[in-house]
C-alpha cells in the first residue's frame, strides 16, 4: 500500500486542478448570489451581524452590538429574547402545519411533527420541568438517542431559561456522571434504551449507574422507546409520558438576556477532563440561524433538509435543532445506523422524504464509498440539490465520490469547518457564489476573520502551513468554559495574545486565499468525526489494575480518519496476553464509551521518554504512522523505540 504521505501528495495535486463552478440554476435561485456580501461584512462586521440578529424576534432591542474586552466578549447587550419563541411561536403564527421534523426510527416506525405539535409538546414538557422544581438558571442533563423528545427537552429548557447539557448517548456511565456533576444538573432526561443496529443501548442502566454518584440529581425522566423492563427508583424516576400527561399545551416563555446561558456541551480538550463549552442566547442564535440559512441556502417552503449528525454533538445542536428551527425549516431526523436493516437505509430515506439537502461527515462518506456506489444508485436521489460535509478534513476522493454518486454531479458540496467552541460554521463555501475546490473548506464566512499564523504569530504566505486562528469575535462564540474561566484564557487566548482565538487546527492557504484544513495540532484526535483526547484515553487505561503507564496516539485510517493506538506498559508482576488486550479495550469502552476503544494496543516494557521523564508522543506517533524515526538521541531510553517499533509492526499484521 502507498504511504499516507504519498496519498496526500497525490490528493494535493488533484486538489489544485479541479475547480467546480456553482451550477447556473443554483446560482440564479440562491439566497446569496452576489459576492459583495463579503466586502460589506468586512467593512463593518458589527453592522453585518446586527442586520442578521434583526431577523430574529426580540422582546427588547439591544443597546450595544458588541463589547470586546479580550478575550471576553458580549453580543447584543441589553437585548432580550427567548430561543424557543424564535424556534416555535414565530412559526406557529405563520405556518403551524408545516412539518418541523420527519422522524424515522431505526425499526422503521415514523412520526411527522408539525411546528404546532412541536410547540405544544415543548410547552407540556416545559410545564412538567417546572413542576419538578426546575427554574431559570438550573441545569438539566439529557442522555438520549435520536428521538424527538431530545429536541423537545432542549427547547423546553430554553423556554423556561434552564441550561441544558446534552451528553451523547454513546458515552458510558462514568462519562455521564462526570458531566452531570460538573454542571450540577438537577434533572436528567434519559430513555429506557436506544436502538442501534437492531440492538438496545441500555441508557437507563447507564444513567442509573451514573446518578448513583450524582448528588445534585433530583429526578430522572425516562422516555419509553425500546420497551424492555428497567429498574425503577420510585420518587426519583418519572416516565416522560406521565410527566407531560395532563400538562397545559402553552407555557409562558422566560424573557432571557442575550448573554444568558443557553447550553453547556462537553468536548475533549488536551487534558483528561472534558471542557464544558458554554453558549449563550442572542449571539448563538444569530450565528446558527444566519449560517444555516446562507450556507445551506434554505428555502423553508420547499426544502427538506437532513443533517445526519447526532444531536449529542454540536452539529446536532446547531444544525438539527436551533438553526433549522429558527429558520422554519422542515428537517429529517433519523434514529439509527446507516446499515440497518441494509446499506441502502440512508438512500431510501432521501428518496422517501425527497430530501433536498444532506449534511454529513467525511467518515460516513468514506464508509459509503467502501460499500460501493451501487447502494445510492438503487434510489432516486434527484431531489437533492445541495450537499454538506463537516467534522473532519474531507479528502478530495471522498468529496468527488459524494459529488458524483450522491449529488449526481449537480449539487454543490459545502465543506464546513467549525467547532463546538465556535458554535456555528466559520469557514465554508456559499453555494451560490463560491467556486469549489474538492478538499478545501474555501473561505471564511462573511464577517469571520480567519487566518493562518506561523510560530511567531505572523500570517503565513500562500502555500504555507500554520496555526488556524480567528482574529475577531463572532456572535456564536462560546463565552467560557463552565466553571473554569482560567482554562478558557489559557487554552484558547494565550498562544498569540488575548485577542486571537487559537483553534487547535493546522491549516494552509493557497494563492486564492482558500483554506485547506490539516487536522488537529494538539493532543485531540478526530476518530470517525468524534473528538477525543489522548489524555482521556490514557487515564482510562491507567485506571485498569494491570496498567502501569500508557501513551495514546493516532494513526491515519482510510475510513475513520484517525485510528487510536495505545502503547501500554504493565505492572511488573503482570503477564500480558491477547486476553488482556481485549480486556483493556473493553475497559476503555466502559469508562468512556465504545467510540474511544483503541483500535490497536501495543504492550511494551517501556515508553520512550525525554531525560526529564516526559513521554515522547511524537515518536510514538511516528511509530504508529510507520515513519522513520530520525534522531532519538535525546531519549533517556533510546533502545525502547526499536522494540516498540517491532512490536507495533506485529500488532498491525494481526489486525
Ligand atoms: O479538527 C477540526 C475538525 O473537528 C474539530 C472540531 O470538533 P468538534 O468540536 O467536535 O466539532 C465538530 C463539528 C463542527 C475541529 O477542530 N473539523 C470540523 N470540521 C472540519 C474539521 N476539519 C476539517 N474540515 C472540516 N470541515
Amino acid at each position: 500500500m502507498a504511504k499516507q504521505e504519498d496519498l496526500q501528495h497525490i490528493d494535493a495535486l488533484l486538489e489544485e486542478l479541479r475547480v467546480i463552478e456553482p451550477p447556473d440554476e443554483f446560482r440564479r435561485n440562491a439566497i446569496v448570489n452576489d459576492p459583495e456580501i463579503y466586502a460589506r461584512a468586512e467593512d463593518d462586521p458589527e453592522a453585518f451581524w446586527a442586520e442578521q440578529a434583526g431577523k430574529l424576534r426580540w422582546s427588547r432591542p439591544w443597546d450595544t452590538v458588541m463589547e470586546w474586552k479580550p478575550p471576553w466578549v458580549k453580543w447584543f447587550l441589553g437585548g432580550r429574547l427567548n430561543v424557543s419563541v424564535n424556534c416555535l411561536d414565530v412559526h406557529v403564527e405563520a405556518h403551524p402545519d408545516r412539518v418541523a421534523y420527519y422522524w424515522e426510527g431505526e425499526p422503521g416506525d415514523r412520526r411527522t411533527i408539525t411546528y404546532r405539535e412541536l410547540y405544544e409538546e415543548v410547552c407540556r414538557f416545559a410545564n412538567a420541568l417546572k413542576g419538578m422544581g426546575v427554574a431559570k438558571g438550573d441545569r438539566v442533563a439529557m442522555y438520549l438517542g435520536m428521538v424527538p423528545e431530545l429536541p423537545v427537552a432542549m427547547l423546553a429548557c430554553a423556554r423556561i431559561g434552564a441550561t441544558h447539557s446534552v451528553v451523547f448517548g454513546g458515552f458510558a456511565a462514568e462519562a455521564l456522571r462526570d458531566r452531570i456533576n460538573d454542571a450540577e444538573a438537577k434533572v436528567v432526561v434519559t430513555g429506557d434504551g436506544a436502538w442501534r443496529r437492531g440492538s438496545i443501548v441500555a441508557l437507563k442502566e447507564n444513567a442509573d449507574a451514573a446518578v448513583e454518584q450524582c448528588p445534585s440529581i433530583e429526578h430522572v425522566v425516562v422516555v419509553r422507546r425500546t420497551g424492555q423492563e428497567v429498574a425503577w427508583s420510585s420518587g426519583r424516576d418519572v416516565w416522560y409520558h406521565d410527566a407531560v400527561d395532563g400538562q397545559e399545551a402553552t407555557c409562558p416563555a422566560e424573557e432571557m438576556d442575550a448573554e444568558d446561558p443557553l447550553y453547556i456541551l462537553y468536548t475533549s480538550g488536551t487534558t483528561g477532563k472534558p471542557k464544558g463549552i458554554l453558549h449563550t442566547t442572542g449571539g448563538y442564535l444569530t450565528g446558527v440561524a444566519t449560517t444555516h440559512r446562507l450556507v445551506f441556502d434554505i428555502h423553508p417552503e420547499t426544502d427538506v433538509y437532513w443533517c445526519a449528525a447526532d444531536v449529542g454533538w454540536v452539529t446536532g445542536h446547531s444544525y438539527i435543532v436551533y438553526g433549522p428551527l429558527a429558520n422554519g425549516t422542515t428537517s429529517i431526523m433519523y434514529e439509527g445506523a446507516p446499515d440497518f436493516p441494509d446499506k441502502e437505509r440512508w438512500w431510501s430515506i432521501v428518496e422517501r422524504y425527497k430530501a433536498t439537502i444532506l449534511y454529513t461527515a467525511p467518515t460516513a462518506i468514506r464508509t459509503f464509498m467502501k460499500w460501493g456506489h451501487e447502494y445510492p444508485a438503487r434510489h432516486d436521489l434527484s431531489s437533492l440539490r445541495l450537499l454538506g460535509s463537516v467534522g473532519e478534513p474531507i479528502n478530495p476522493e471522498a468529496w468527488m465520490w459524494y459529488f458524483e454518486y450522491v449529488g449526481g454531479g449537480r449539487c454543490p458540496v459545502v465543506d464546513t469547518w467549525w467547532q463546538t467552541e465556535t458554535g456555528a460554521i466559520m469557514i465554508t463555501p456559499l453555494p451560490g457564489i463560491t467556486r469549489l475546490k474538492p478538499g478545501s473548506a474555501t473561505r471564511p464566512f462573511p464577517g469571520i476573520a480567519a487566518d493562518v499564523f506561523d510560530e511567531e504569530g505572523w500570517p503565513v504566505g500562500a502555500g504555507k502551513g500554520g496555526y488556524l486562528v480567528l482574529r475577531r469575535p463572532w456572535p456564536s462564540q462560546f463565552r467560557t468554559i463552565y466553571g473554569d474561566p482560567d482554562r478558557y484564557v489559557q487554552n484558547y487566548f494565550s498562544r498569540f495574545g488575548a485577542d486571537v482565538y487559537l483553534a487547535g487546527d493546522g491549516a494552509r492557504r493557497d494563492e486564492d486565499g482558500y483554506f485547506w484544513l490539516l487536522g488537529r495540532i494538539d493532543d485531540v484526535m478526530n476518530v470517525a468525526g468524534h473528538r477525543l483526547s489522548t489524555y482521556e484515553i490514557e487515564s482510562a487505561l491507567v485506571d485498569h489494575p494491570a496498567v502501569a503507564e500508557s501513551a495514546v496516539v493516532s494513526r491515519p485510517d482510510p475510513v475513520v480518519g484517525e485510528a487510536i493506538v495505545a502503547f501500554v506498559t504493565l505492572k511488573s508482576e503482570i503477564h500480558g496476553d491477547e486476553a488482556l488486550i481485549v480486556e483493556l479495550r473493553e475497559h476503555v469502552a466502559t469508562k468512556i464509551g465504545k467510540i474511544a476503544r483503541p483500535h490497536s494496543i501495543v504492550l511494551t516494557d517501556d515508553l520512550p521518554k525525554t531525560r526529564s521523564g516526559k513521554i515522547m508522543r511524537r515518536l510514538l506517533r511516528d511509530v504508529a504512522h510507520g515513519r522513520d524515526l530520525g534522531d532519538v538521541t535525546t531519549l533517556a531510553n533510546a533502545e525502547v523505540v526499536t522494540t516498540i517499533r517491532s512490536l507495533s509492526a506485529e500488532r498491525k499484521d494481526d489486525e
